[in-house]
């Protein structure tokens, strides 16, 4: 257990990007409220997370994480979260078929509310109001009532988390995630997608082996993982006020753990020496992600990670990079060196979403697809003339047909960012473009897997 460290001890730290609030007695009444409800998880299963990135960490497994940039009140939806869901668990069986590894299943689902800005406030015309925080902290809409920081969202947004876990949960467990029935979906999708030639071996090639599986008796009828998966909740440890309201004593092991998700991460603004999240994140048990951009030093990332992991606990931390895709290739090295050198055990993932936004010509927020697939590419070439592990993949997208990321088979143009382009944050990649890119990273998987295999031939 951390020294010196309480749920509040993060109050002593620099404390970046937490809304102001203006009535201390509001904010008191949000948090009580949340300090006597029920965990949203529970300390064994963010255990068997880190257990499970562990795996990862020492190159056995694969890690997928992926979800909304930001969860809203308004897309709320029991489809919403079946279709986010069901492209993970498409995504998850490509990776895990091209890697002959496990795949660790994590959402950014179910408490992905707070986002950092870069600017507190914003103006237009003659009024200034408060940036849009996230739907835990204030509305979108531009009005004053809107962007109001009310601690009460809070409560809101925990009942959603609960009400998202929840569903999740079920599919996880109770047959939607059966891994015949998911195959099935990827091939309906093969039948109307501009990728499906290329892709279509590979998708029948593990038609093949499920049915060979099958023919030797193992199929979800007799082989109960195959009905169900493991599926974990993450988010960005944001909104310090309401994680501390959710973090709880276990009653196994006396350690705290944060219980508003399995897994927390640390967002590249606020992960800095002295920082109130850093603060808060070395005292709670559960597995924690680190974003790593152009910024952060060698020598720095070592302090930080003899502050979040003294005992070197492999699957404790997830480094997360997030360079660009023109920046990767000489920002990443310097960083698995420095970890290598110091003996730390951590997971490596490439987030190819936040160091790739630009505006496009009609005005919109969006990431080219090629430039996602190319930081990706990197992060895997870079990994392998370090002889590191390239353990994993961060990424914002949606089960739903949006148009927010230019570029990919379907082919979404500039003109047609405004169709649909529902996101609060960032732009997600659509269903087709998150399976697309799936399929394209099982290629490099595959390229990882050839070279091994002939290097242990040898
Ligand atoms: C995010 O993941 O939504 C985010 C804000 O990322 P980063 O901290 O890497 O900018
Ligand atoms: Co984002």
């Amino acid at each position: 257990m951390a020294d010196n460290w309480q749920p509040d001890s993060w109050k002593s730290g620099e404390a970046r990007h937490l809304p102001h609030y203006e009535d201390p007695a509001e904010l008191a009444q949000a948090e009580n409220q949340l300090s006597g409800y029920p965990p949203l998880v529970f300390a064994g299963e963010a255990r068997a997370l880190k257990a499970e990135l562990a795996d990862v960490a020492n190159g056995h497994a694969f890690l997928l994480q992926g979800g909304d940039c930001a969860e809203s009140f308004a897309e709320f939806h029991p489809n919403n979260i079946r279709d986010t869901f069901r492209v993970l668990l498409q995504m998850a069986v490509v990776l895990t078929f091209a890697s002959k590894r496990p795949v660790v299943k994590v959402g950014r689902m179910a408490g992905q509310f707070a986002k950092p800005r870069s600017a507190a406030t914003e103006t237009k015309g003659e009024m200034t109001l408060p940036s849009y925080f996230g739907d835990n902290i204030n509305g979108i809409e531009f009005t004053p009532e809107e962007r109001r920081n009310d601690p009460m969202r809070m409560v809101r947004a925990y009942s959603q988390a609960a009400a998202t876990l929840n569903l999740l949960r079920a599919f996880a467990g109770g047959g939607y995630a059966n891994l015949r029935q998911v195959h099935q979906w990827t091939l309906d999708f093969m039948g109307r997608t501009p990728w499906t030639d290329k892709f279509s071996r590979t998708a029948d090639r593990i038609g093949e082996a499920l049915d060979f599986m099958e023919a030797c008796g193992i199929d979800p009828a007799t082989v109960p993982q195959l009905q169900g998966t493991n599926f974990y909740t993450s988010h960005e440890g944001l909104l310090l006020p309401y994680e501390q309201a959710l973090t709880r004593r276990d009653s196994l092991t006396g350690d705290w753990y944060a219980t508003s998700a399995h897994m927390l991460w640390i967002g590249d603004r606020t992960r800095f020496p002295g920082s109130a999240h850093v603060e808060f994140a070395r005292g709670i048990g559960n597995p924690l992600g680190m974003k790593c951009g152009p910024n952060l030093a060698p020598d720095t990332l070592i302090e930080l990670l003899d502050v979040l992991n003294p005992e070197r606990e492999a699957g404790r931390i997830t480094l997360i990079s997030r360079f660009g895709h023109d920046k990767v290739e000489d920002g990443l090295p310097p960083l698995v060196r420095a970890v290598e050198r110091e003996g730390h055990k951590v997971v490596w993932s490439c987030d190819p979403m936040h160091g790739n936004v630009v505006k496009s010509e009609t005005g919109f927020k969006t990431r080219p697809f090629d430039r996602i697939l190319a930081e990706a590419r990197s992060f895997f070439d870079v990994h392998r003339a370090e002889g590191t592990h390239p353990g994993g993949v961060h990424i914002e997208m949606t089960g739903q047909d949006v148009t927010e990321c230019v570029g990919g088979a379907v082919a979404i143009t500039e003109e047609r960012l405004g169709d649909r382009y529902h996101t609060h944050c960032d732009p997600r990649l659509n269903a087709e473009q998150s399976l697309e890119l799936a399929f394209l990273l099982a290629e490099m998987l595959n390229a990882e897997g050839e070279l091994e295999r002939s290097a242990n031939a040898a």
